[in-house]
């Protein structure tokens, strides 16, 4: 107790020694000081005279900075010792981005692939490339999609003749020769397929490029992949789907999980090859990440013939095992 008031008795003496008044004038002083000292904020009186002004008409209800820094910061020069090569992200030259290695980790998945022993998976070769396919154990007619035709439709000859009662849909921006080569056999449309409708720059195969396959960017019509399957083909199972379409396929792999808008609007793939190339679209890279991890999340579709083609280039073909139909039409 003494200790206590003793440490106390420091300070209460002193503050009773000053007398009140002394405490006003402080008062008063600290008033003044705040109201006269000139504030660093937005002066908001003046708005009402913006009419004065003959740039009246042309000024924004924004707010505008009074105080502007007077002095400005000191130019630093960045030397860089070496030249900083161009990281070609910009891919719209048609070379595509230089990832650093192709990654074939993935690709050894034989041990998952014996799990399939027992089911036919025929190749359908592509002048460039093999699209894989179940046939199915039943003599239903069967729905064929192809998105990108990409000039080649070897493979769709092929499966038109291995399945004579399959109806063919396919999509590309580039008319010649896409629409002679597919309306041999099925319905052309003359559009890409992505996210949103719209008119945006897609890598495509110009027909004068034939022979050289030398792809390039050009503006085209895109049309909704889900509006595409259900509203104007009409479909609600798609027994085959090739999707092969440089570097459009991002937009929409999303709508395939579970609960999108493949769910909501009733559509149903039961095997589709799909050719992912994030060379040509880098950030596509995580996107096709999450689209694998989602996949093996939703337990709907597995995943066999994994294929590192290119850089930045994946190939693999997807089973539904989930829906009735497709097992029945296709896995018993
Ligand atoms: C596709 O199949 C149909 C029916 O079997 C046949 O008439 C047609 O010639 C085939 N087309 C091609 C290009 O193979």
């Amino acid at each position: 107790m003494d200790r206590m008031l003793s440490s106390s008795g420091l300070v209460c003496p002193s503050v009773r020694r000053v007398p009140p008044f002394l405490y006003i004038l402080l008062g008063i002083f600290l008033f003044i000081v705040v109201v006269t000292t000139p504030r660093q904020t937005v002066d908001l009186s003046n708005a009402g005279k913006i009419g004065d002004d003959p740039r009246a008409k042309t000024w924004k209800p924004v707010v505008v900075p009074t105080f502007e820094p007077k002095v400005e910061p000191p130019k630093i020069e960045v030397v860089p010792e070496t030249p900083v090569p161009k990281k070609a992200w910009d891919t719209l030259d048609g070379i595509g981005y230089a990832f650093e290695k192709i990654n074939t980790k993935w690709t050894k998945t034989s041990p998952c692939d014996s799990v399939f022993e027992g089911i036919d998976i025929v190749p359908m070769a592509n002048l460039h490339e093999t699209k894989w396919t179940i046939l199915p154990t039943c003599k239903e007619e069967n729905i064929m999609v192809t998105l990108g035709i990409g000039h080649d439709t070897m493979a769709e000859e092929k499966l038109n003749i291995t399945l004579p009662n399959t109806k063919f849909f396919g999509a590309d921006p580039i008319i010649e020769p896409n629409r002679q080569l597919y309306t041999a056999f099925g319905k052309y449309f003359p559009f890409a397929i992505g996210k949103k409708p719209g008119f945006t720059k897609c890598r495509v195969l110009p027909n004068q490029n034939q022979k050289t396959r030398k792809y390039e960017f050009q503006d085209v019509t895109t049309i909704p992949f889900t509006y595409f399957l259900s509203d104007i083909l009409g479909l609600k199972q798609i027994d085959i789907a090739w999707i092969d379409i440089e570097g459009g396929e991002f937009e929409f792999l999303d709508q395939l999980h579970r609960g999108g808008p493949m769910d909501k609007k009733g559509i149903v793939i039961c095997q589709f090859n799909l050719e992912v190339h994030s060379k040509f679209h880098p950030p596509g890279a995580q996107v096709f990440h999450d689209f694998v991890f989602k996949v093996l999340d939703d337990k709907r579709y597995v995943f066999l013939k994994p294929a590192a083609t290119d850089v930045g280039v994946h190939r693999m073909f997807f089973i539904n095992l989930e829906n009735e139909q497709c097992v029945r039409k296709f896995l018993q």
